[in-house]
């Protein structure tokens, strides 16, 4: 009897050496396959499924070349901070190695932080950015995005570079003052306030003269942009000089607006989505300052795949940091008639 319970014990002993064995792996060695979550806050956001078709690019390239298969289940929470949790928690209960965030409320990301720690998952949140408390409560929470207060700036210094070179084409009145109307992202995000503000900080700055026509929010797509235009044409018509544009999306829907009432203004987006590089291009948008969607796509699976499979402490002082933020540059026309 003594023999059979001591030979139990060593079988117990023994099963348990395996499975930690296993455990302490350096996690690459036993994985074929990574599995990522990633949640965004809409569908139909263009910016954001820019970065996110990059992803599935960057993939594919990391796939053929170690091998590995690279799982990205993409949800989409329809702009319900609940139905977003929702999508976390299964991936939670999947035992997914990375999760990505684009978060819905992104002044509320404390719970979710907590939940995903508890399961021991690296949580990278993107383009949506949760406040500096939040990110540092837990290990292994990082943000990539970009400055939205050097975004805002970029777009002022487009606007007074283009003001020196085009004066009388832009000062349609010549009352050496800019008439101006802005379109607002949504509010509460960060980037909405921020490219606000340093728009406008900037172009006092460079000394040139403002009357703001109007304001509103079109939360960042077409659609709503293009119908408050179309009532700002209404109001002011040819009075409007200059569309600020919290994004490129907003400010096609102001160039489709304006175009229909055949009002010339000069208008500015941010982003440099594709449309909006086109937009820009073929000169009816002035300028767009480039976000670098590509390269947020790329670093975001670059750091996915490093938490995956434990090689992120090659990724410099990231573990410390936090933060990536991806440089911007502005993409000025070429094509201003
Ligand atoms: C901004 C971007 C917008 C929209 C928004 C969504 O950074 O400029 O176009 O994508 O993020 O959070």
């Amino acid at each position: 009897m003594r023999k059979k319970i001591l030979f139990g014990v060593c079988i117990i002993l023994f099963v348990g050496a395996i499975v930690w064995y296993a455990l302490q792996k350096p996690k690459e060695e036993n994985k074929d396959e990574l599995k990522i979550g990633v949640s965004l806050y809409i569908k139909d956001d263009a910016f954001v499924n820019s970065i996110v078709s990059q992803m599935q690019t960057r993939a594919v390239i990391y796939e053929q070349r170690t091998g590995k298969k690279v799982a990205l289940n993409i949800s989409c929470a329809d702009g319900s901070q609940r139905e977003q949790n929702k999508q976390i928690e299964k991936y939670i209960s999947l035992q997914y190695d990375v999760i990505c965030v684009n978060l819905v409320d992104r002044t509320n990301a404390a719970p979710l932080i907590d939940q995903v720690h508890e399961a021991n998952i690296p949580l990278i949140f993107f383009n949506r950015e949760p406040v500096k408390e939040d990110i540092f409560r837990q290990e292994d929470v990082y943000y990539i995005g970009t400055d939205a207060k050097e975004t805002g700036i970029q777009q002022g210094q487009a606007v007074a570079d283009l003001y020196e070179k085009y004066t009388k084409l832009m000062d349609k009145n010549q009352d050496g003052v800019l008439q101006y109307v802005i379109l607002e992202g949504e509010m509460g995000h960060q980037d909405t306030a921020l490219r606000c503000e340093y728009v406008l900080q900037t172009l006092q700055q460079e000394g040139i003269l403002l009357e703001k026509l109007d304001a509103d929010t079109a939360d960042w797509l077409y659609s709503p942009a293009e119908a408050i235009t179309e009532e700002w044409a209404k109001e002011f018509g040819d009075d409007i000089e200059l569309v600020l544009s919290n994004n490129d999306e907003m400010a096609l829907g102001a160039v489709s607006a304006l175009k229909a009432q055949n009002i010339s203004a000069a208008i500015f987006g941010i982003d440099a989505t594709p449309a909006g590089r086109e937009a820009v291009r073929n000169g009816e948008m002035w300028a767009t300052v480039d976000c670098d969607a590509e390269q947020q796509g790329k670093i975001l699976l670059d750091m996915v795949t490093a938490l995956a499979t434990d090689k992120i402490t090659e990724k410099e002082g990231i573990k410390e940091s936090r933060y990536v933020r991806v440089p911007v540059t502005t993409y000025v026309s070429e094509n201003i008639k």
